[in-house]
């Protein structure tokens, strides 16, 4: 069955370049971000994880845990990791998982038979601290994805998860946000003091809440 937003993350025992790990304990009440390559030593998949070992100081800034997976063996990850210093200048900073059976792909459906039957698409997961799936996107492999759109989705989500608010059209940190509509105008005098700009009844604009 297809994991959805809202289910729990599936749990799983890997190996990975950082040594094993059981996923949930790796998580212990921080976000994560698990994404899948298709292939070691493959040109998209180098750029994206030398981009992502750049962007490490963003994601600890955030408290998110990073975690790569490919289903390549353990041995073939450290040359790769080699190619991906030399080609992108940054070596890779984060936990690369060895999947070579396929078995935690296949777990979190990152295997689209009719798309290849034995590599992964370009899956990104980001779970909450209560292990729960926030957001799933979907690449097919000839596609590198944007790092810097799944760092905004992220502000979002803790933003979200903080303040009742929901963020518009290309939101990005620090611009203004909406008022959730379950927040009735009573309530919303309390939580947003500065007051708010009503466009309509259902679309309340007000100043993003600081953290
Ligand atoms: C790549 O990373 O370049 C790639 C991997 C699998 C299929 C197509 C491209």
């Amino acid at each position: 069955m297809a994991i959805l937003i809202g289910d729990t993350a599936p749990d799983f025992a890997a190996e990975t370049t950082d040594g094993p790990i059981r996923f949930h304990d790796y998580i212990d009440g921080h976000w994560a971000v698990l994404f899948s390559h298709p292939k070691n030593y493959t040109p998209v998949c180098t750029t994206e994880l030398g981009y992502t070992a750049r962007l490490k100081p963003e994601f600890d800034k955030r408290g998110v845990r990073v975690l790569g997976l490919s289903v390549d063996e353990l041995e073939r990850h450290a040359g790769w990791a080699r190619d991906i210093e030399e080609t992108q200048g940054t070596a890779v900073n984060f936990p690369i998982i060895a999947d070579p059976r396929g078995e935690i792909a296949r777990k979190y459906d990152m295997i689209h038979p009719n798309a290849d039957d034995s590599l992964t698409v370009r899956s990104v997961f980001v779970i909450g601290p209560d292990k729960k799936v926030k957001l799933k996107i979907e690449y097919p492999a000839s596609t590198g994805r944007n790092f810097d759109e799944v760092l905004r989705v992220i502000d979002s989500l803790q933003l979200t998860a903080r303040h009742q608010v929901a963020t518009p059209v290309n939101w990005k940190q620090g611009e203004d946000v909406i008022i959730s509509t379950s927040v009735s105008d009573e309530a919303a005098k309390a939580r947003f003091p500065g007051g708010w700009k009503t466009l309509k009844p259902y679309l309340r604009v007000v100043a993003q809440p600081q953290a």
